[in-house]
């Protein structure tokens, strides 16, 4: 292979490094959870409006070449709604980069082992409520016990390690905590609490809604003893019980954001680059891609998009506004 020049670090005008490239591939799924969906009548993207996995394979591999990117999770919507998409992972997979996915689980049962076998490495599953009924009522789908299934099949594959994402809302689930973290300890995986943020369309969130990360800790301190085990590179707050049988994490999204150090940039699955979840503009990336751009068109623009980053999202602030397009057309 020929000598390639020092891929130049994206580099935002904060002197933020980019190096985690977030990929939407669909605004679909097969879930309506309360907090992100109304119950009916969404409309989906076109398909042609889409990028093809030739186009998301592009924009990756141009981004680790030149910009040094070296992790990239694949989102949604729902990402395994998306036809084939162990093909997609594999051709992720031959760049050599950190690759993970975000899913709700409901088909991993199937489809863990083809993932693991295309090239995924580490996974992150959704998962508000772990009483069927409530889970119902969050999800608008009958699916606990899938998505249980999909945990466990994702852990027989090796995926490593396995992450439960639970986005604790005030009076709804913020009774199942210590349950969560009892959970992780028996499935061998590692829950993370993620504050609630202002993303949906539809109003849903308020500021009396987002359980702390205080008050988680505070939940899970009345069952368990625990310590910190430090921040890695990820914005979760890390911590270990003191029996040593578990992690867990806090992602402290509202009360104390991770902005000064985000390293990410979003590609929604109809090609527009987003500097942070709660911009307020795209990038649209499809007229280099199809209309015949170079490579070094395509880094122009990319480039210009991180630069353009704000220096945080501002929730609280008078000033915040939330973004036009809800979090299923942005990935998570
Ligand atoms: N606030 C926090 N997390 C959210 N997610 C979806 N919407 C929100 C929100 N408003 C989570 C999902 C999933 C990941 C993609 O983001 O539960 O874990
Ligand atoms: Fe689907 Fe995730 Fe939105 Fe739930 S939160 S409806 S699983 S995209």
């Amino acid at each position: 292979m020929p000598d390639r020049p020092p891929p130049n670090p994206l580099v935002d005008g904060f002197g933020r490094v980019h190096r985690d490239l977030r990929i939407s591939v669909t605004d679909r799924c097969n879930f309506r959870c309360d907090y992100c969906m109304p119950a009916e009548g969404m409309d989906w993207l076109p398909r042609e409006e889409l990028l093809t996995f030739e186009e998301i394979t592009l924009v990756a591999r141009v981004m680790v070449e030149q910009f040094g990117i070296t992790s990239v999770r694949l989102t949604g919507g729902e990402p395994t709604v998306r036809a084939r998409l162990p093909l997609l992972v594999a051709s992720l997979a031959g760049l050599g980069v950190d690759l993970s996915l975000t899913t709700n689980g409901a088909t991993l049962a199937g489809l863990a082992d083809d993932l693991a076998a295309a090239g995924l490495l580490r996974i992150n599953i959704s998962l508000d409520s772990l009483r069927a009924d409530r889970f119902q009522q969050l999800t608008r789908r009958d699916a606990l016990a899938q998505v249980l299934a999909g945990v466990d099949a994702s852990v027989a594959a090796g995926l490593s390690p396995v992450k439960v994402n639970m986005v604790p809302l005030r009076g709804v689930n913020d009774d199942e905590l210590a349950e969560f973290v009892q959970f992780g300890r028996e499935r061998g995986v590692e829950v993370r609490f993620i504050e609630f943020m202002p993303l949906d369309a539809q109003g849903e969130w308020r500021a009396d809604r987002v359980v702390t990360r205080a008050e988680v800790l505070a939940a899970v301190g009345e069952r368990f003893e625990f310590e910190p085990v430090g921040r890695d590179h990820e914005p979760a707050e890390r911590f270990r019980l003191l029996d040593g049988s578990a992690t867990f994490g806090v992602v402290p999204s509202v009360t104390a954001p991770f902005c000064g150090t985000c390293d990410r940039v979003r590609l929604t699955s109809d090609g527009m680059l987003r500097n942070c979840l709660f911009a307020t503009d795209d990038h649209d990336l499809r007229p280099v891609l199809r209309g015949g751009g170079s490579d070094d068109d395509l880094s122009a623009a990319v480039a210009a998009c991180v630069a353009a980053k704000r220096e945080g999202h501002g929730i609280g602030a008078p000033t915040f506004v939330r973004p036009p397009r809800p979090m299923s057309r942005i990935g998570g």
